[in-house]
């Protein structure tokens, strides 16, 4: 517990405002269900309650928890798991939709997100499968969560998240970024890796960016293959100025 107390207070320290960490953060990777953390702790209700109430009373600032919907299909205690966080302080519970033992195969299911929701009152943020303005809709509806919060869809794609709140607050589609807004996003998105990571890291790291703001566009495959020959950072921002200035001279691009 003086281990999860000490993480909670050094996230306090590097994160100004709230806690959302791995060590409230109940997920499914091996490294951490190994281990027995993550997602495998949803197996042991009393440790997940010893360990939230432990992060809890060492910080001041709110504490947020990201769970899946039980162990397996056959398990499905996020309710109770919603129970033990609520009861301990947990400011806002995010849900992924499927069990740890689900991985990312099958579709999210959205049941259990809106037990959850009857069961508590703290915010919620239902998580899984959702890659649309339409879909978030849905899925708020649904659910009855507060919010959703969005993984895979926004990867080459950040700007889902005003297409989303556009489609919320409107009912309207907001149009697609052209050519040019989309290398303009792409472009300080790089320099931001790079300054952050430094030139070689952030070169390397900004490689499967590339491939997903590139997905499904017009020459993809040639793009990644010369984007990816560079380690320099000059060269792999002239490489991508120059494929976006290229579809804009040619085509509008589909979202
Ligand atoms: C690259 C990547 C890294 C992720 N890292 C974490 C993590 O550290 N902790 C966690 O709880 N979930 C993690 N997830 C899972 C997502 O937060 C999310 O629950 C999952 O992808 C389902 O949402 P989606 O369908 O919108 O992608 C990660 C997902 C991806 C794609």
């Amino acid at each position: 517990m003086d281990i999860m107390r000490n993480a909670g207070n050094r996230c306090q320290k590097a994160l100004s405002g709230y806690v959302h960490t791995p060590p409230t953060n109940l997920c499914r990777m091996k490294k951490v269900c190994n281990v027995y953390s993550g997602s495998a702790l949803l197996q042991d209700e009393g440790l997940v309650a010893r360990i939230v109430e432990a992060v809890v009373g060492a910080v001041e600032v709110p504490v947020t928890l990201k769970i899946r919907t039980g162990w397996n299909r056959n398990n499905r205690n996020g309710v109770r798991i919603a129970r033990i966080a609520e009861d301990a302080g947990i400011a806002a519970l995010a849900v992924h939709g499927r069990t740890r033992a689900d991985l990312y195969q099958g579709e999210a299911e959205y049941e259990t997100i809106a037990a959850i929701r009857q069961a508590i009152r703290i915010p919620l943020l239902a998580n899984g499968d959702i890659d649309s303005p339409q879909k978030a809709a849905a899925v708020l509806k649904a659910t009855g969560a507060d919010a959703v919060m969005i993984g895979r869809a926004a990867q080459g794609r950040p700007w889902i998240f005003r297409e989303i709140a556009h489609y919320l607050a409107s009912g309207e589609i907001l149009a697609a970024p052209s050519a040019l807004a989309v290398r303009d996003i792409l472009v300080g998105h790089l320099e931001d890796l790079y300054s952050f990571h430094g030139e070689l890291a952030g070169v390397r790291i900004a490689r499967k960016h590339l491939g997903w703001y590139a997905r499904d566009r017009a020459e993809n495959a040639a793009f990644r293959s010369v984007v990816n020959g560079t380690d320099c950072a000059q060269t792999q921002l002239r490489l991508t100025r120059d494929y976006f200035d290229r579809l804009a001279d040619s085509q509008p691009l589909a979202a």
